[in-house]
């Protein structure tokens, strides 16, 4: 499977959640390449805080530009391919969507983030004219942990407007415990902090399956 975890808006939390995705899913026994093809190496940085730390090994190429033929030659040795893209509408990121499976967008409930909505509907449509199993699912991340603040339901109110898009019924918090684990090179699972775990396992079964 090839697993994009793209969207335009930088920051919202791509990497974070490809990283982390990668840590549940080869803790599962899965065989998974990382694919960095952001210019900006966050997740190859991170790998390679990962291996100085020495935590279980994951495989982690780079490319940018155009991706889909290395996609694709992946996803012939490796069970799982994550492909992490950086925030903005690339070659990477297009590329990308006409090899994926599924395509992941975090999605911060902040307006600046459901306007770039509009925009990435678009590109969707013309991905899928290419690549008809392609399947879309958003995540909302960085959510308040308050949960007096309103936030997320009126993103769910508003991502409901579009059909295309499949929105995950799990949450990524925001937690300081993510920034630690991308600082040391870890994803959450290998953190001492619970529901954090327990938030990203259960994203991980909803797109993977459950496993255990
Ligand atoms: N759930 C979270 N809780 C707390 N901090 C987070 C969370 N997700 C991401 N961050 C922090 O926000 C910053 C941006 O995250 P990240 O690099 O994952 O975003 P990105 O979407 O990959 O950005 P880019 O568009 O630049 O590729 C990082 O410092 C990261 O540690
Ligand atoms: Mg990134």
């Amino acid at each position: 499977m090839i697993l994009l975890v793209g969207g335009e808006k930088g920051g919202a939390g791509k990497s974070t959640i490809g990283s982390n995705l990668a840590v549940v899913m080869a803790k599962r026994g899965i065989d998974v390449m990382l694919l960095d093809a952001d210019p900006q190496g966050t997740a190859s940085k991170w790998m390679a805080r990962r291996n100085d730390a020495s935590l279980q090994a994951i495989h982690c190429a780079q490319k940018t530009g155009e991706v889909y033929a290395t996609a694709k030659d992946l996803a012939k040795r490796y069970e799982l391919v994550i492909v992490d893209a950086g925030g903005r509408d690339s070659k990477e990121l297009r590329s990308a969507m006409v090899a994926a499976d599924m395509l992941l967008m975090p999605i911060q409930a902040s307006i600046a983030d459901l306007e770039t909505l509009d925009h990435m509907s678009e590109v969707i449509s013309m991905a899928k004219a290419m690549n008809t199993a392609l399947a879309v699912k958003a995540v909302i991340t960085r959510a308040p942990t308050n949960p007096i603040i309103t936030e997320v339901a009126d993103a769910r109110e508003l991502l409901a407007d579009y059909q295309e898009i499949e929105l995950a019924s799990s949450i990524v918090r925001d937690r300081k415990v993510y920034r630690d684990a991308l600082l040391e090179g870890r994803g959450v699972v290998e953190m001492d902090n619970g529901k954090a775990r327990a938030e990203i396992q259960l994203l991980a079964n909803e797109i993977f399956g459950e496993v255990e």
